[in-house]
């Protein structure tokens, strides 16, 4: 399994605290099945400039690599990129892709989106080589109308579901319907901690039906083949 979204980087955001406790995230991970994590930590272009939060992700991508033991999932870079105007003309928008692939795991607004960022959203999409996944997509639900959907559909954007909201009987029957509906891509735990927010996107998974996975496990091997390897 692959898990697509994470703030399992030690010190980056209000994910994990240190080293220990990004070890212990990646340890719950193994032992659920998961054998590849993206570490995606938030990035605000109004809080960080992309060189700085690129070398500050190096660097805490390096100190939990030199602590990583065998059996534990691989890890890829990336980041969680809140929208910002102007991002589908940023010269940095490749760098903060997923490593080796042109996906970009984009945050828009929680409220209805304008005009202008369904525009902007479009314009990041067109990039050659780059494939925008909106991140949590369920919590956008309430906001947009059906026709922003197809839209996004349509332009080839992809969607990255939370692992919990199949889990809670208060999500999952929705969630269920957004996956069976092709409107979910790729899960995601969006782990922060140990605590609050632990990975559990192996037990998730558990609570699909054979059926639903397979829907994941296609669009795993058709939209990530940079990292078949780790979905075989
Ligand atoms: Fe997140």
């Amino acid at each position: 399994m692959i898990d697509l979204h994470t703030h399992i980087l030690p010190g980056m955001d209000d994910g994990s605290r240190d080293v220990s406790e990004s070890l212990a995230m990646l340890e719950a991970s193994a032992a659920q099945g998961v054998g590849l994590v993206a570490a995606t930590p938030h990035f605000y272009a109004e809080e960080n400039s992309p060189e700085r939060f690129l070398s500050r992700r190096a660097e805490a991508a390096q100190r939990l690599r030199a602590a990583l033991r065998p059996g534990l999932p691989e890890l890829r870079l990336g980041a969680e990129v809140h929208y910002f105007e102007g991002m589908a003309r940023s010269e940095w928008a490749d760098a903060l892709c997923l490593e080796g692939t042109g996906l970009l795991l984009l945050e828009m607004p929680f409220a209805p989106w304008t005009e202008r960022m369904l525009q902007e959203v479009r314009e990041l999409q067109n990039r050659p080589g780059l494939t925008v996944v909106l991140a949590h997509v369920e919590r956008y639900c309430r906001w947009q109308n059906k026709k922003t959907w197809v839209e996004l559909l349509n332009w080839g954007v992809l969607n990255q579901c939370n692992a919990t909201c199949f889990l809670q009987w208060r999500t999952r029957r929705a969630a269920l319907e957004l996956l069976r509906a092709g409107r979910v891509h790729f899960l995601g735990s969006d782990c922060h901690n140990m605590d609050a927010r632990p990975p559990r996107l192996g037990e998730a998974m558990l609570r699909l039906t054979a059926g639903d996975r397979d829907i994941l496990l296609k669009c795993w091997r058709r939209f990530l083949p940079e990292w078949k390897e780790a979905v075989r």
